[in-house]
């Protein structure tokens, strides 16, 4: 983790807390380090001249800005590239990056991913400034549950315990026993000791994991916009043109096409497969950013790409990113009887597999 601290210039004597007012037109000149010099060689391969011209200011401004206000930027792999590789300081998928919340030692920390990462962060730093640069990055599973539709299945199955995927609100993971996420579900599910769970809000998901354990599995009939999206017959026609294809898919896609697919993982299991067998052709059936990003790190693999992004990843933006940090707005703040209750659910995932 590179946290680069100057707490004396952006702190707010009385709170001890970074202030908006305190940045401005006392900033600080930007040093070298801020734009390493050798990263627009290693990302021209994803991102264009032109484009660069536009990106590498603002990555110099908000590394700057980050030793400022100590803050830290978390990024999701489906961020893009300028976003990935330009100003992150941790990267990875929904575990991880809740995982690193927990250890993240600036004063600020700065979600470049979704709404219900950057709730997932403040619960694991309820004394932090969580900002999240646009609070409309929202996830389309996370919306086809509420709080009420969770204490209506209790209701429905008395004594069956609730595992929610982290792609939800803080007030459904308030209803719920333990959290999960793509990386952890089947040792969740296990580690519950039981015979039934319900399982949600991902159908596809619950059906993946459904197919990993005896533990039986009641869904909710949530789906991730961008993974249902793809087919069996999809990824089988782009196999038949690429012989030496390797396909690798994210457990939020349909049934069909994780059939077809050499292994199946969360974003990181992607990633390392990635980095550690170094297939000659590769296709990641998940969000369209996440290969670039790996591509920049593999450089000797072929990305074959069907192109789905997420609209909801896509508004964070380098621009946005440095505004937040400018402003410390918005931040995320989580009704404290609320966040009691969701806490200890992320926390019970998090203690699984220690
Ligand atoms: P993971 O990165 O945890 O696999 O999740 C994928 C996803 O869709 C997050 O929004
Ligand atoms: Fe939600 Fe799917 Fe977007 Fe992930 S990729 S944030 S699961 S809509």
């Amino acid at each position: 983790m590179t946290v680069v601290s100057n707490l004396s210039s952006g702190l707010d004597s009385a709170s001890g807390s970074p202030s908006a007012s305190s940045f401005g037109d006392a900033a600080q000149p930007e040093s070298k380090s801020d734009l390493d010099p050798g990263l627009y060689d290693r990302v021209k391969r994803v991102i264009p001249p032109l484009e660069w011209a536009i990106h590498a200011p603002l990555i110099q401004e908000i590394n700057r800005l980050k030793r400022e206000r100590d803050a830290v930027v978390l990024a999701h792999n489906y961020q893009t590239p300028e976003i990935y590789h330009g100003v992150a300081d941790i990267v990875g998928d929904s575990l991880a990056l809740a995982r690193k919340a927990v250890t993240a030692e600036a004063k600020v920390i700065v979600l470049a991913g979704v709404h219900f990462m950057a709730e997932t962060a403040k619960l694991l730093n309820p004394d932090k400034i969580v900002l999240m640069p646009d609070l409309e990055a929202g996830c389309s599973l996370a919306a086809s549950i509420t709080g009420a539709d969770v204490r209506a299945l209790r209701v429905r199955y008395p004594g069956v315990p609730v595992v929610a995927y982290v792609n939800t609100s803080a007030d459904v993971k308030a209803e719920t026993d333990i959290c999960c996420t793509s990386g952890n579900a089947v040792e969740v599910v296990e580690s519950l000791g039981c015979d039934r769970v319900i399982f949600l809000p991902d159908r596809y998901l619950a059906a993946y994991v459904a197919g990993q354990t005896k533990v039986e599995i009641i869904p909710w009939a949530g789906q991730c916009e961008v993974h249902e999206r793809f087919t069996g017959a999809e990824i089988s026609e782009y196999a038949a043109r690429h012989a030496d294809l390797t396909v690798l898919a994210h457990p939020e896609c349909p049934p069909d096409v994780l059939k077809v697919a050499d292994f199946v993982g969360s974003t990181a299991r992607m990633v390392e497969f990635v980095h550690k067998r170094r297939p000659t052709k590769v296709l990641l059936v998940t969000e369209c950013s996440m290969s670039d990003n790996v591509a920049v790190e593999c450089p000797d693999v072929e990305f074959v790409r069907p192109c789905n992004l997420c609209p909801h990843m896509k508004r964070i933006t380098l621009t946005k990113i440095r505004e937040s940090l400018i402003s410390l707005t918005p931040r995320i703040e989580i009704d404290p009887a609320v966040a009691e209750r969701a806490r200890r659910s992320v926390e019970r995932m998090i203690a699984v597999g220690r």
